[in-house]
């Protein structure tokens, strides 16, 4: 190993001699010509190889970080003489020159070979290999280009950082990642799975500092997050929302020095599970108990909600741990994931503006009544929460019956804000994406207390048709996945339709509730158009038993006609007049096609008779 003046700059006939004689069964610069000077060396590295044995049991970061990836005394001693290289500028100097090549300031994988040569069965750069420890703890990185005896190797930066006493987290982690402090990792490594809908309630299980992250998308995030464990000594807890893909099945069975946790809502395929011994723990509530209350926001549950433990963590920081602001932060839990998806609505209306027969409004009354009581049916009194755990009403009826109203008039009722979806929009022709759209609608509702309202909805539960195209059939598979969707929702879904009979028979099983809606009768008429004018409206010889008699119309119709009237009163400066009711009543006949008979109009009928606009006079 002496290198001439230009070394790694050119190969000159001296060199090329030398390296003739070094190949094996010719003789020369072999290990045993250096063999008298390591001799002479072997006490004083024989005394130090000692002290850096026992120094591995001590509490230095090099020692605890060795002692984490379970590394054997040769392996560390690999990792030191990487380190001694990476951490000085000087020794770096030492290796281009032993190695003649100023472009290899680092060890190659040929020069750890010779380093340990001497030493009878020590792996010399075996120790880097892709299998080995060092490797598998993602401690040491190895150059990827050029010939493999000419590979440098080093340890990773986040090493470096280590040995210097910073602990900052790799930034190579996936995002979402975070670490959270805690006493060191329990002995031994092992893997264990936690099951159950709530996420929060899943890392309460798992003690100890840990590394809690989303599933790496990619090699390097993977190789970062086994790093940041092995060095800060901290339980992994991949959060998963599928079953584990093949790499990192693999990932976690080739890092047995560390603990994993895999969290996930959905027991785990077992044809998923990494390739090492395993156990499961299953949480059947993640609901929040007294003491989470107590800590959360110092007071005891509260009756009228029914929080798991993330969503009152996540209540308690938006109420900024102020109990007043509780039902305030209720609400917003929905609100920005579903606020995408969905129109919210704040009800503002109540029982009394709400209009139908007696035995529709007790059934309605009876729908709020379910959803109150299934804490007190279900859990305290054990019964089996069948179809579902949550409510599911379905409301039939003609156009403008007041289905909408309805569901606004219970969410009021229930202290809740409404989301209106429009299933017709939710719907796909693209394959697999209605599932997609509607899994979005029921994960994001989850996180909060609401009324889901899905307005048309035979835009999916009707007939399921006879398969005669590809469509067809995975427009059942739709069906039978929101089958399956609503089943498990344990929240309240109001189902509006106009066609009750188009209702698929499969879908009707899952219904707790259902309300016809009729058009309204000659009383209940006039209740509507009583309502229908605030007390703020002018108003002038409103004959409200004429209109109620005369005009077989829906709800819908006579709030829009009064509307109309009002607009029109606004605008020619006057009060609501039976005139201005008669004429936006002609609007509303026209928009729907409908016939104005005299018989109807009466009186009123030479103004809404032309089909040009005339306006009132008055
Ligand atoms: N039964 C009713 N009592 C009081 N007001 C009603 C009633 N029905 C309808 N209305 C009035 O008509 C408006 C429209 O009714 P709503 O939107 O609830 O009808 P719908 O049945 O949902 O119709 P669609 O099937 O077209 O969606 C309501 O906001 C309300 O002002
Ligand atoms: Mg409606």
């Amino acid at each position: 190993m002496l290198p001439h003046d230009f070394a790694g700059l050119y190969v000159g006939g001296e060199e090329v001699d030398r390296i003739l004689r070094g190949l094996p069964g010719l003789g020369g610069a072999t290990v045993d010509k250096v063999r008298p000077l390591l001799d002479s060396l072997a006490p004083a590295v024989a005394a130090a190889r000692e002290a850096f044995v026992g120094s591995l049991t001590g509490p230095e970061p090099f020692a605890r970080m060795a002692r984490r990836a379970g590394l054997a005394p040769a392996e560390a001693e690999v990792l030191a003489v990487l380190a001694a290289v990476e951490l000085s500028p000087q020794r770096m100097r030492l290796l281009a020159y032993v190695q003649d090549n100023v472009a290899l300031p680092r060890p190659t994988l040929a020069t750890l070979g010779r380093m340990f040569a001497a030493d009878d069965g020590h792996p010399g750069e075996r120790a880097v290999a892709p299998g080995a420890a060092l490797r598998r703890a993602e401690l040491v990185e190895v150059g990827a280009d050029g010939p493999w005896a000419t590979r440098m190797c080093a340890p990773a930066p986040r090493v470096s950082w280590a040995l210097r006493g910073d602990d900052s987290a790799d930034p190579g982690l996936p995002p979402g990642a975070r670490r959270v402090a805690g006493p060191a990792a329990p002995d031994p490594p092992h893997l264990l799975l936690v099951t159950g809908a709530d996420a929060a309630s899943r890392l309460r299980v798992v003690t100890g500092g840990t590394l809690i992250s989303p599933l790496p998308a990619t090699p390097g995030e993977w190789a970062a997050l086994v790093r940041e464990a092995t060095l800060a000594g901290l339980v992994v807890v991949l959060e998963l929302d599928q079953p584990l893909p093949p790499a990192a099945r693999e990932r976690i069975a080739a890092t047995r020095h560390l603990t994993w946790v895999l969290s996930a809502d959905k027991e785990l395929p077992l044809d998923t599970l990494p390739d090492r011994p395993w156990s499961e723990e299953r949480l059947d509530s993640g609901t929040a108990e007294a003491d989470d209350w107590q800590g959360a926001l110092g007071i005891p549950p509260d009756p009228g909600y029914r929080l798991t433990r993330s969503q009152l963590g996540l209540v308690a920081a938006a109420a900024g741990g102020d109990p007043g602001r509780l039902p305030d932060a209720v609400r917003r839990l929905a609100g920005g994931h579903l606020d995408a998806l969905a129109v919210r609505v704040r009800p503002r209306r109540g029982w009394v503006d709400l209009v139908l027969p007696p035995d529709q409004t007790a059934q309605l009354r009876e729908l709020a009544a379910r959803y109150r009581g299934r804490d007190i049916v279900y859990d305290r009194w054990g019964f089996p929460p069948l179809p579902s755990t949550g409510v599911v009403a379905l409301f039939s009826g003609p156009s403008g019956t007041g289905k909408t109203l309805a569901a606004e008039v219970i969410a009021g009722d229930l202290g809740l804000d409404l989301y209106k979806v429009d299933l017709s929009s939710v719907v796909s022709k693209y394959i697999g994406e209605t599932e997609k759209n509607l899994e979005r609608i029921f994960s994001a509702a989850a996180s909060g207390d609401l009324v889901l309202f899905f307005d048309e909805a035979d835009a999916l539960f009707g007939k399921r048709s006879e398969v005669s195209d590809a469509h067809d059939r995975y427009a059942n598979i739709e069906v039978a996945y929101l089958l399956q969707r609503l089943e498990a929702y344990p929240g309240i879904v109001v189902m509006a339709t106009n066609l009750q009979g188009n209702i698929d028979q499969a879908f009707v099983r899952r219904i707790s509730v259902s309300v016809d809606f009729e058009p309204p009768d000659e009383p209940q008429r006039r209740l509507i158009w009583a309502g229908a004018f605030p007390p703020g409206a002018p108003v002038a010889g409103l004959d409200l038993d004429f209109l109620a008699r005369q005009f077989k119309v829906t709800g819908g119709i006579i709030h829009n006609a009064a509307l109309g009237a009002a607009f029109r009163a606004a605008d020619e400066g006057g009060p609501v007049t039976m005139e201005r009711v008669a004429f936006a009543l002609k609007r509303e006949f026209q928009k729907l096609g409908r016939l104005r008979t005299e018989s109807e109009f009466e009186r009123y009928f030479d103004l809404v008779n032309g089909v040009d606009d005339v306006a009132p006079a008055r």
